[in-house]
């Protein structure tokens, strides 16, 4: 009989070593998500699918994103939905439908799960793929742009990494753009490009920066560059930026070529990238949306979040050899020898659970041997081994799974002496 798979693209983790370990995927999740939590984002609960008209007015309908990669389908009423592909714009869509911005501003909001784009799987690019996002709305504040970026350095820094730099520009505001884009406009005009390229260029002239045919790139080395060109307001606020992350120790590299793959984002644009994972080597980027809440039928309210890469961040843990993360299921392994004795450790094993220890049993009646080999795999440190001798002592094995020793601790002592043992 034939069997499933997976649909293709989708990394899966599980109870495992090595890189589809599901310990290291909650580790990695969780730590991120904890930095964002410490500075005070509340946490939302978004839908998987939604309008697909959400998507093509908040991302853009020239960008990859909404033109080539949504999972749209019709639902049985006729509605037409899609698969989140990202983040920001359910988050935008959600503070308008629940005013979440009458309670206070800037209103700080942090999400994780998965997100869909039809993309083509390679390593480190998937169709399904874990995000772990903060959104702050509201505050037109410099210092808050840096925060958003502090948080995620401080994020990747928990976990022990260190192969990753932060590249960081300003994409103008409203006043800035109209002329820059002009400007390049005219500059395009005057090279010799492809008709798809020319194209492409009408739609949205800051794409063809981010060119990657080497071609395309010695044309564009003398482009105009919006960071030159910048209103004084957006100039003065890229300056403060740079100013906080100076002041917060957070490193980064200017890099005025970057063209992020969402059309929303205005003023500070960021990207972290990780050396150790060859061309999908963006671990975590975002920056400022000012003009999204409105463009979703919202009051004129500001932005700026960060969208960072669970996955590839674990991909990046696995690079630096690091595993901060502990791959044990249990603390404790209880062995029972017989029937009677499996009687008594259950409730034992049901008493330690209660007092906070994690603790697995060996079932289906197996053998020391066997149950041992279970003990040993379950990552636990201690094994409780009872049989019919100790029972008549009315005492229980406590073997410690790393050195090997063995001690006998009294039933009825067992379950205070490992709590505090564990604690
Ligand atoms: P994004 O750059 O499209 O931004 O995605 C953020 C991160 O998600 C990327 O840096 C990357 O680590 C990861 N990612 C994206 N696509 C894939 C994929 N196909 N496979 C694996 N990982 C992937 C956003 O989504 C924005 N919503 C971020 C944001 C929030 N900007 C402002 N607020």
């Amino acid at each position: 009989m034939s069997t499933f798979s997976a649909p293709k693209g989708i990394p899966e983790y599980y109870p495992s070593d090595g890189g589809s370990s599901s310990a290291g995927f909650v580790h990695v999740r969780d730590t991120l998500s904890a930095a964002a939590e410490r500075a005070g984002y509340g946490y939302i609960e978004l839908p998987v699918f939604e309008d697909t008209g959400l998507y093509a007015r908040g991302v853009g309908e020239s960008t990859d994103v909404v033109s080539k990669e949504m999972y749209t389908f019709a639902d049985r009423g006729e509605r037409s939905v899609t698969l989140r592909p990202e983040g920001t714009a359910g988050v935008v869509r959600a503070v308008i439908e629940h005013h979440l911005d009458k309670q206070g501003l800037p209103v700080k909001l942090r999400y994780a799960g998965p997100f869909f784009r039809y993309e083509r799987p390679q390593a480190g690019r998937y169709r399904q793929l874990q995000q772990v996002g903060i959104e702050a709305i509201g505050a037109d504040d410099p210092a808050l742009d840096a925060e958003a970026i502090a948080i995620a350095d401080e994020g990747f820094r928990a976990l022990g990494l260190r192969g990753y730099r932060l590249e960081l520009t300003s994409l103008g505001d409203a006043a800035s753009r109209p002329a820059y884009r002009a400007l390049l406009q005219d500059f395009l005009a005057g090279l010799d490009l492809d008709e798809a390229t020319r194209a492409r260029a009408e739609i949205n002239p800051l794409r063809v920066l981010d060119d990657k045919r080497p071609e395309v790139r010695t044309l564009m080395l003398d482009a105009p560059l919006l960071l030159d060109h910048l209103s004084p307001e957006a100039q003065a606020h890229h300056e403060a930026v740079l100013g906080h992350l100076d002041d917060l120790g957070v490193a980064y590299t200017i890099n005025p070529r970057m063209v992020r793959g969402l059309d929303y984002y205005t003023k500070t644009t960021f990207e972290f990238v990780h050396d150790g994972l060859g061309a999908q080597s963006g671990i975590g980027g975002g920056g400022r949306y000012d003009g999204l809440m409105a463009t979703l039928g919202g009051p004129q309210l500001s932005g700026v979040g960060f969208g960072i890469g669970v996955d590839r961040t674990l991909l990046a843990c696995a690079a630096e050899g690091l595993q901060p993360w502990s791959a044990a299921r249990v603390e404790v392994f209880c062995v029972p020898l017989g029937d009677e004795a499996r009687r008594r450790l259950v409730t034992v094993a049901g008493a330690l659970r209660a007092a906070g220890v994690r603790v697995d049993l060996a079932y289906g009646g197996r053998g020391l041997k066997g149950a041992m080999k279970s003990a040993d795999r379950s990552g636990a440190r201690y094994a409780l081994v009872l049989g019919e001798r100790d029972m008549e002592s009315g005492t229980v094995g406590v073997k410690d799974l790393a050195s090997g020793d063995q001690r006998s601790v009294p039933l009825e002592s067992v379950v205070t002496e490992l709590a505090s043992l564990l604690a």
